[in-house]
């Protein structure tokens, strides 16, 4: 299974997620014309990022808020191709991370600030913690959103690789990640060799509830996945069919499968919320993996979840 966070066949452009053109020309400013624009790149020039080019990026990655102003976080630059050639073998083969000149991976770093608690005999079990770990991905997510915008307002495009979580303990050791430190996602960084379309997105009439929460009706709910995704269908061969009806049998038993092999052929097609969660993250498959992660996270380091108990009574 394909469980990247991108989609099957979106490494070319067009991708199936939709094209929007619906971004006025006329938008208010060029801050706001670069974020209602932008896309995701996966095609880059064979073309170097000049250092102060980069430098600037980095700097205002670095700038981004941080809960106390703590930054727990470290960025990996990897520009060698051998790495980059590497890190595109462990993240499903998605080979523009290896024609990227620079990949950045971000990491969430308690081991920096754990190293200055010690050296200064302060208290420190930030990484027993599971609000300094849920503050801390944020950080660590900011500044890799705000190093991604940076690089689109200096012309630069990039592409996000969430695969970075499968293989750990091979991408920890290619990059020399120490006790304390934890990939958390992959930045591929280029000159774009074009301006990928904009997709569509749930704008803020579906995602933004006025001052409660307010469930949409199952029309308006379908309707906007809809506009979404228009016209989007795949076609249910015996095989595909097969899959995803036993995903359904795994996950809510048979009268699920009777339900969705029902909806396929009143349709005539399979649907893309069929597709993403019953195909594509495989539904019965990604919950599995929950115990490896936790484990993992302990062995890079990371104990927040689990009871702690202080050493000192
Ligand atoms: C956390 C995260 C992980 C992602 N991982 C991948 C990936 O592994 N491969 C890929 O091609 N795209 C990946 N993407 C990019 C998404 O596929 C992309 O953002 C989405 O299709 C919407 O397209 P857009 O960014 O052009 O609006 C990732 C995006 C995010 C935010």
């Amino acid at each position: 299974m394909r469980k990247g966070t991108g989609m099957p066949g979106e490494h070319d452009e067009p991708s199936h997620h939709g094209i929007d053109d619906s971004v006025s020309e006329s938008v208010l400013n060029e801050t706001l014309r670069i974020l209602l624009t932008r896309s995701s790149c996966r095609s880059f020039e064979n073309r170097v990022i000049p250092d102060e080019v980069l430098n600037q990026i980095l700097e205002a990655g670095t700038r981004a808020a941080t809960g106390g102003n703590l930054q727990p976080y470290s960025i990996i630059c990897v520009r060698k191709q051998e790495t980059k050639q590497r890190l595109a073998e462990l993240n499903e083969d998605q080979s523009f991370i290896a024609t990227a000149p620079v990949d950045l991976i971000f990491c969430l770093d308690w081991r920096r600030l754990g190293r200055w608690a010690a050296l200064e005999k302060a208290p420190f079990t930030a990484n027993r913690s599971f609000r300094h770990f849920w503050i801390s991905f944020q950080d660590t997510i900011i500044t890799a959103q705000t190093i991604c915008t940076a690089a689109d307002a200096l012309g630069l495009g990039s592409c996000y690789v969430g695969t970075i979580i499968d293989h750990l303990r091979e991408h920890r050791s290619l990059l020399q990640l120490p006790d304390g430190v934890f990939p958390v996602v992959l930045l591929a960084l280029g000159y774009p060799k074009f301006r990928p379309a904009t997709k569509k997105k749930l704008g803020p009439s579906y995602i933004v509830h006025d001052e409660v929460y307010r469930d949409a009706s199952d029309a308006d709910l379908r309707g906007m996945y809809e506009a979404k995704y228009p016209g989007w269908k795949k076609e249910p061969t015996p095989e595909r069919l097969e899959e995803i009806l036993q995903v359904c049998r795994r996950v809510g038993g048979e009268s699920l499968a009777q339900e969705c092999r029902e909806r396929i052929e009143q349709k005539g097609y399979i649907s893309i919320a069929q597709n993403y969660f019953g195909l594509h993250y495989r539904a019965d498959l990604m919950p599995l993996s929950n115990e490896e992660y936790l484990n993992l996270m302990k062995e890079f380091g990371f104990g927040w979840f689990e009871k702690y108990v202080s050493p000192e009574v």
